[in-house]
């Protein structure tokens, strides 16, 4: 049902140290419902024996292409031809060159040769030998073929040193195959903007109203859009949420800051859910200053509207307006009452009283509301889950 579900990846393993967060991709891979093949470099497989990867995929992991104990003839060309996507991760400088060249000598390259796939390489070296202009020159070389190279970040190394060359995080890689399996999903050519977190409204230079919005279900929402190939534009309010592989993210603060990006973002937009908890109010005026300790008792805050976001994005034709209602009483009532007043094409309806759902937690319990007075009561699930049923809604309704 997800983009990785019974999907084929074909996981190349190359000799760095940052083997050890392959074997964190593979599981987190086959968790996701991929089929993990993995196959390694013999450098790859004295860092980390095959028998590891085997544990954690459910699948042979394959290091030596003259092993003739497979029951699998050309065991490179099954996997190429079985592949989906062929994710190589770490990538050596040996193995980048290998890929550049076409040098097929061992099991990774080898099967990177044979593969029609899409390809994403994830290098993993020193700075030094990742700036050599023969590394440099492997990549551009890559990169023109139309491989997604996904890192390396900056940071500390194995070696102690600092510097660019450090393995991509799990998570990273995982939104790359997530986003490259995506592309051709039923949101591809569709622009998807989706607001999260909760708004800050400074009332001095320290303190603010705000409210527990952790981000999670914009964010969830967001990556969902993208997995279904959605061009998505994610503004959100500070949270401590990295920003998602594949989404144009816009960090704001405030519920106007929101109001400039979102209405930035939705000129050639066909959606915009907004899940973010916008302050309502803000104070009239924020001290230019702290305000001293003793001047805080009895002190009364002058609030002004916010701008309403969803309701100043109008109703222009083609765009799907979705907003959410988090709710602690008269869940339905209040939620229909904000859909008719914002008049929206759907609300999600959020009752943050159950421990399970609402803020913060990464389960939810929502109900769908639409203007033509259908109500869908989903069950307890992931907030990813939630977003992609939010996402079949708005596809329906995009093609109306
Ligand atoms: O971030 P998490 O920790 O994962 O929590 C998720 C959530 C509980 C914040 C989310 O699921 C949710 O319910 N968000 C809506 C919060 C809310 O109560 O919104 P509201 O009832 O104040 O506003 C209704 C709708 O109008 C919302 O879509 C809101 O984004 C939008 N709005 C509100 C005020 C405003 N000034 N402009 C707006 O556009």
């Amino acid at each position: 049902m997800y983009n990785l579900t019974d999907r084929s990846v074909v996981l190349g393993v190359t000799g760095s140290i940052a083997v050890y967060k392959a074997v964190d991709l593979a599981s987190k891979l086959t968790q996701a419902g991929a089929l993990v093949d993995v196959v390694m470099t013999r450098e790859a497989a004295e860092f980390v024996r095959p028998i590891t990867f085997q544990s954690v995929t459910g699948r042979r992991a394959c290091w030596d292409m003259w092993d003739t104990g497979s029951d699998v003839p050309e065991l490179h060309v099954a996997l190429a031809r079985r592949a989906d996507i062929l994710v190589v991760a770490p990538a050596t400088a040996t193995v980048i060159a290998r890929l550049a060249l076409g040098l097929a000598e061992e099991m990774v390259s080898l099967t990177a040769l044979a593969t029609r796939a899409p390809a994403l390489v994830c290098p993993a070296m020193d700075p030094q030998m990742y700036e050599h202009p023969a590394t440099q020159g492997h990549v551009e070389t890559l990169r023109s073929r139309g491989v997604l190279l996904v890192g390396p970040e900056e940071g500390r190394l194995a070696s102690g040193h600092r510097g660019r060359g450090r393995l991509s995080e799990v998570d990273t890689i995982m939104g790359a195959v997530r986003y490259v399996l995506g592309r051709t999903g039923d949101l591809a050519g569709k622009t998807v903007v989706v607001s999260a977190g909760g708004t800050q409204e400074p009332i001095d230079p320290v303190r603010y109203l705000g409210n527990h919005s952790s981000g999670k279900m914009g964010f969830a929402l967001a990556e969902a859009a993208r997995d279904r190939g959605a061009r998505t534009v994610l503004v959100t309010a500070p949270v401590a949420l990295a920003d998602p592989y594949g989404v144009e993210t816009v960090r704001v603060r405030r519920a106007a800051e929101m109001r400039d990006a979102v209405a930035a973002a939705c000129g050639d937009a066909h959606a915009l859910i907004m899940a973010a908890a916008v302050a309502d109010y803000q104070p009239a005026e924020a001290a230019g200053q702290k305000i001293k300790r003793e001047k805080l008792e009895g002190l009364t805050l002058s609030l002004v509207r916010t701008p309403d976001i969803l309701a100043e994005a109008g109703r222009r034709p083609g765009l799907v307006r979705v907003g959410f209602a988090a709710e602690s009483d008269e869940l339905l009532a209040n939620a229909r009452h904000k859909l008719e007043a914002k008049g929206l094409d759907l609300i999600v309806a959020n009752d943050i009283t159950a421990p399970d759902a609402g803020f913060a937690v990464d389960t939810n319990r929502v109900t769908l509301l639409d203007r033509e007075g259908g109500v869908e009561e989903l069950p307890l699930m992931t907030k990813y889950e939630a977003a992609w049923r939010i996402l079949d809604r708005v596809a329906e309704r995009m093609t109306k």
